[in-house]
């Protein structure tokens, strides 16, 4: 991962502190000018404004009263709760968001017009209030039908099932819309590695279910996944033969068996029961 900052802006600021973490950073990110003399950023882990200063963190603990990102609880189940944030409904929260996101995400071009975006913020909650692990962002009106745009788990988070969990979220939210989605590219190589293992394992789940006697289209319906992804993650696993000018998929139970055994932990599961949750108009 480290060698991609050798071809992106120097990186400015190195670590951040966020609630009860000091966090190493990734990479650039284009925070205003005042802040680049500094090493350290400090951020409200619930508001996300940031300061240079400890001593201004403290102060505005005092005075902050927030205990959750502002916006609307969409789902809760046991301590793990998601927020809906809209971006020109709180704007200043919107683009420290992508500030922070930014010290991870590499190629990505960042929405600073974050007017257009939704974000969902997703927290474990305890006694002293909601902290933020990670959370996606999501075009209000997507042309290309992208139900992601840009996805990120903290990194003291990392590799705990979240980043799945995360993008089970945004297919969940496509089936309510009654559409397939896809995420925005280019994807990160964790991104591709994340998105690869949830496409896989949700796709054999369902062929093993069906014995192998199913359509990509008829996949795509129940899963939301776009049918270009469906077909690039069979042909991967190998499941995909070319017949008479037609994909079809050969899901020989062994083969599936195999597939399944590799692709290791299902992660943590998305409640639909528990979304409550209506699409934006
Ligand atoms: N090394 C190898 N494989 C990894 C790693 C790693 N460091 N991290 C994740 N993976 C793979 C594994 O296959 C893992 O499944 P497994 O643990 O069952 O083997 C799978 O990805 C997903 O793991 P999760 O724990 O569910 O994902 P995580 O919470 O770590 O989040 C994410 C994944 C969001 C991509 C995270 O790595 C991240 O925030 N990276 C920085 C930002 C980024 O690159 N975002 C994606 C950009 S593309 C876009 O936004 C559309
Ligand atoms: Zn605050």
């Amino acid at each position: 991962l480290r060698e991609h900052e050798e071809f992106t802006k120097v990186k400015n600021i190195a670590t951040i502190e966020l609630g009860r973490y000091e966090i190493e950073t990734w990479y650039f990110s284009p925070f205003p000018p005042e802040c680049n003399d500094s090493l350290k950023l400090y951020f409200c882990e619930f508001c996300l404004n940031f300061m240079k200063r400890k001593e201004q963190l403290q102060r505005h603990m005092r005075k902050c009263d927030l205990k959750h990102p502002p916006g609307d609880e969409i789902y809760r189940s046991g301590t793990l709760s998601m927020f809906e944030v809209d971006g020109k409904k709180n704007k200043v929260y919107g683009q420290n968001l992508c500030y922070l996101a930014k010290l991870f995400l590499d190629h990505k071009t960042l929405y600073y017009d974050v007017d257009l975006f939704l974000f969902y913020v997703l927290c474990e909650c305890d006694d002293r209030g909601c902290h933020m692990v990670g959370y996606f962002s999501k075009e209000k009106h997507s042309e290309e039908s992208y139900n992601l745009a840009c996805i990120l788990t903290l990194p003291p988070y990392q590799r705990k099932g979240y980043g799945k969990f995360l993008i089970a979220f945004s297919y969940e939210l496509s089936k309510k819309e009654g559409k397939v989605g896809t995420p925005e590219r280019p994807l990160s190589d964790l991104g591709l590695l994340s998105y690869r293992g949830y496409w896989t394992r949700v796709l054999l789940d369902i062929l093993k279910k069906h014995k192998g006697n199913i359509s990509i289209k008829e996949l795509s319906d129940m899963t939301a996944i776009k049918a270009e992804d469906i077909l690039a993650t069979l042909q991967g696993l190998e499941l995909i033969q070319y017949r008479k000018g037609q994909h079809v998929i050969c899901a020989d139970p062994k083969v599936l068996d195999r597939h399944l055994k590799a692709a290791g932990r299902g992660g943590l599961e998305v409640d639909v029961s528990k979304l409550i949750w209506t699409p934006y108009k």
